[in-house]
């Protein structure tokens, strides 16, 4: 491995690895080390990683310099050695599962990702990879896009100083009502569209 080569986060936002988000981070993974990326995978839960929030990692705005506890400088020196960060994850009620909210919430902190007269995030990317069980022309699917392009693209990546913030939703997740070929016609084009996704990163 060269010294020089970029490196990339995978944040897999699911409790199971057998899951189908899991499946889509995998796979991001691979095609990014193809791609020429070192890559590090973060397995939130396989790491045991601890979702509450607690009086340690509360920011304190009068001192953004606060020690936090070692858990979350250990995951921010990872976010800090990403050049692309790729959070993996199921949408949850129109939102990020309490899993990937918890990383965000403790890790993404004050004096961190944010607060600081230069960013730390300057010059990263990022790319949001949602799944959804709900069909790209359900009504409410517009309230996933909202969520995608408001409170993640724009309320965390881009208030941490990340404007090359991409967001892709894989609708459909569990193939409702579908067999055979046309099932895995769906998951095809489901995969495909993710690895899309992941080639705008490379
Ligand atoms: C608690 C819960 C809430 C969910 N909320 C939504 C939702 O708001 N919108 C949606 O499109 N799908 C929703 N779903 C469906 C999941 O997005 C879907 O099960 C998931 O993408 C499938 O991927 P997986 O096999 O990796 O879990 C929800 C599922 C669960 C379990």
């Amino acid at each position: 491995m060269s010294e020089t080569e970029p490196t990339a986060l995978v944040v897999i936002g699911h409790h199971r690895s057998d899951s189908l988000t899991a499946a889509v981070a995998e796979r991001a993974a691979k095609r990014l080390a193809a791609g020429g990326y070192r890559v590090d995978v973060l397995h939130l839960e396989e790491e045991a990683f601890d979702p509450r929030g607690n009086t340690a990692d509360e920011p304190d705005y009068g001192n953004r310099d606060k020690r936090y506890s070692e858990e979350v400088h250990r995951h921010f020196a990872r976010v800090r050695a990403a050049d692309v960060i790729v959070p993996v994850f199921p949408v949850w009620w129109y939102g990020l599962p309490a899993l990937l909210k918890g990383w965000i919430d403790r890790v993404w902190n004050y004096g961190l990702t944010y607060g600081r007269s230069r960013s730390p995030m300057a010059g990263k990317r990022m790319l949001w990879i949602a799944l959804a069980g709900l069909a790209e022309d359900d009504p409410n699917s517009r309230l996933t896009r909202d969520f995608l392009d408001g409170p993640l693209r724009v309320g965390i990546s881009e208030y941490c100083g990340i404007p090359d913030a991409a967001t892709v939703a894989l609708y459909d997740s569990e193939g409702q009502g579908l067999t055979g070929s046309e099932r895995d016609r769906h998951y095809r084009e489901l995969f495909a569209r993710a690895d899309a996704a992941v080639d705008g990163l490379l």
